[in-house]
């Protein structure tokens, strides 16, 4: 990559990451509440070429490579890449979350909590069942429904995009039996 074809991609991912928090400043905190502006933004990040070779290397919970590419304490963008098949039971995060397939195909359900306790029981209800193709962009809301569940047959590149650094324990579901566990993140 040119000298300067990197400035115009760092130039890229900074315009793109300040664009967002102020769509999220301005959605009280929600993306989900201001989702057309706030999905306009992160596909035209998408559009640029050679972002999984950008940012500072992260340790990621659900990939095996990441990679930090923009961050203010309030709004993150990493990139993350799992090329075997993979799946990743309901969980948590602690903060709003989106994910922007870049690369392969994903499928993801969306909840909502319905229900939960300190105990371990949980009631959720899927709101969204979708199949991402490259290009697409899924955004849970802010906790108690920043919860969704991935499945790649392909392996992926995503981006992810999260209001804020993931909690360390975070809460993995048994949706049929309506319980919970947490486990230590990252
Ligand atoms: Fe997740």
């Amino acid at each position: 990559m040119t000298q300067s074809t990197q400035s115009t991609q760092a130039e890229a991912i900074r315009s793109c990451g300040r664009e967002l928090r102020e769509i999220v400043d301005g959605a009280d905190g929600d993306p989900t509440r201001a989702l057309p502006e706030f999905v306009a933004v992160v596909q035209r990040l998408l559009d640029q070429k050679d972002l999984l070779d950008v940012g500072m290397p992260r340790h990621g919970v659900h990939v095996s490579k990441s990679r930090v590419l923009f961050y203010e304490p309030e709004l993150i963008i990493f990139s993350g890449s799992h090329h075997v098949p993979w799946t990743v039971e309901a969980h948590n995060h602690g903060a709003w979350v989106a994910t922007a397939l870049y690369a392969g195909t994903i499928t993801q359900q969306s909840y909502r909590s319905v229900h939960q306790d300190d105990g371990g029981v949980a009631r959720l209800e899927v709101v969204e069942d979708m199949e991402l193709q490259p290009g697409d962009v899924c955004v849970c809301p802010p906790p108690p429904h920043d919860i969704h569940a991935l499945t790649s047959s392909t392996g992926s590149d995503m981006l992810v995009i999260a209001g804020g650094t993931f909690s360390d324990l975070r809460r993995y579901y048994h949706v049929d039996s309506g319980t919970y566990e947490e486990r230590l993140g990252a």
